[in-house]
């Protein structure tokens, strides 16, 4: 079985037979508050995540660290045996302490286990992609990564990862990366208020690698603007629907996953993709990158 197209089109990942419907999901927000424990309603979680594959979404971000082990749990609970054109996205890098804080996990055997904990997780034989998550909690730090990337690069070869992304990484360090592996997404910070990766996205584009916006809506502190409120009422849209449709403008090789626990807030991100947005449109919304709060 595969899922349906959902509104937004379709990428291939680089190098490989991998094509998914741009808009995605985010798994963190269904782990309890602050991603910790279980969901305040677990049957409206697993709900949300039916609807989105029942929708066509066939890109699922996730990470065992977000519960941790929740969302994991929860996606394979709900959806496995998974359609064959499911491509779920998971992260290592980091874990969460007793306090619910998180601990960058970056040792040989920490990412070896890692990639283990996933698999057993979420069902799997082999992880699809694995993001190698670096920097700090929103911001790259600059400093080489190769002594942890050479590790998933070994167990890519020893096949239990197909594909290798980063985040959290400047340009640098993907250029680095590429020295050791193949790179096919990067997955940053970025919406239409904090535009930091606008050339980094460019240049990922020629190279045909996606490019993964994490905080698509804001994130914790979801997107502020006037601008962007006027030019959703002016579409009937609601702010975050439009701040989701301006994404997917401004690069074929952006990819969404925005991150709900709502039925209500799916659809209408899903709606997203629907959005027609004029040049004029496009410019004023292009304005806010820099000016508006985040
Ligand atoms: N690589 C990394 O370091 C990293 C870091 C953070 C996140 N991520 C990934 O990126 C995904 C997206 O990020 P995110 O979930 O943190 O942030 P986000 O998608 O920017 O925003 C999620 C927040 O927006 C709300 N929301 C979602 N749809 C909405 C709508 N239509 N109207 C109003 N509010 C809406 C959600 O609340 P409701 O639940 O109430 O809808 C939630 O509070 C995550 O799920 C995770 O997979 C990766």
């Amino acid at each position: 079985m595969t899922t349906g197209t959902v509104p937004g089109g379709s990428f291939t990942l680089p190098g490989t037979s991998m094509t998914v419907n741009r808009m995605g999901f985010g798994a963190m927000q269904l782990a309890g508050p602050e991603v910790w424990g279980p969901p305040r309603d677990l049957e409206g979680a697993r709900a949300v995540l039916r609807e989105a594959v029942a929708s066509g979404v066939n890109h699922i971000d996730t990470s065992d660290y977000y519960g941790p082990h929740v969302t994991n749990h929860l996606i394979k609970q709900t959806l496995h045996p998974y359609p064959d054109d499911m491509v779920i996205v998971s992260k290592l890098g980091a874990r969460r302490g007793e306090d619910k804080s998180w601990i960058p996990a970056l040792s040989r055997q920490e990412l070896i286990d890692g990639v283990h904990d996933n698999l057993r997780n979420l069902g799997l034989d082999i992880l699809d992609v694995v993001n190698h998550r670096v920097g700090g909690f929103i911001a790259p730090t600059e400093g080489s990564i190769e002594a942890p990337l050479t590790v998933l690069a070994e167990l890519k070869r020893q096949g239990l990862i197909r594909h290798l992304g980063l985040s959290n990484v400047s340009p640098g360090q993907l250029a680095e990366a590429q020295t050791i592996t193949e790179i096919v997404c990067v997955q940053n910070m970025y919406n239409v208020a904090h535009r930091s990766d606008d050339d980094f996205i460019d240049d990922l584009g020629k190279q045909g690698i996606a490019y993964v916006p994490f905080f698509p809506l804001g994130g914790f502190t979801p997107i502020q603007s006037s601008k962007l409120d006027a030019a959703a009422a002016s579409l009937q849209a609601t702010p975050m629907q439009l701040a989701l449709a301006w994404l997917l403008h401004r690069s074929p090789n952006i990819l969404l996953i925005p991150g709900t626990s709502s039925i209500k807030h799916l659809r209408e991100n899903l709606k997203a993709a629907t959005l027609e947005l004029s040049s004029e449109m496009i410019a004023e919304l292009d304005s806010i990158g820099g000016t508006a709060g985040q």
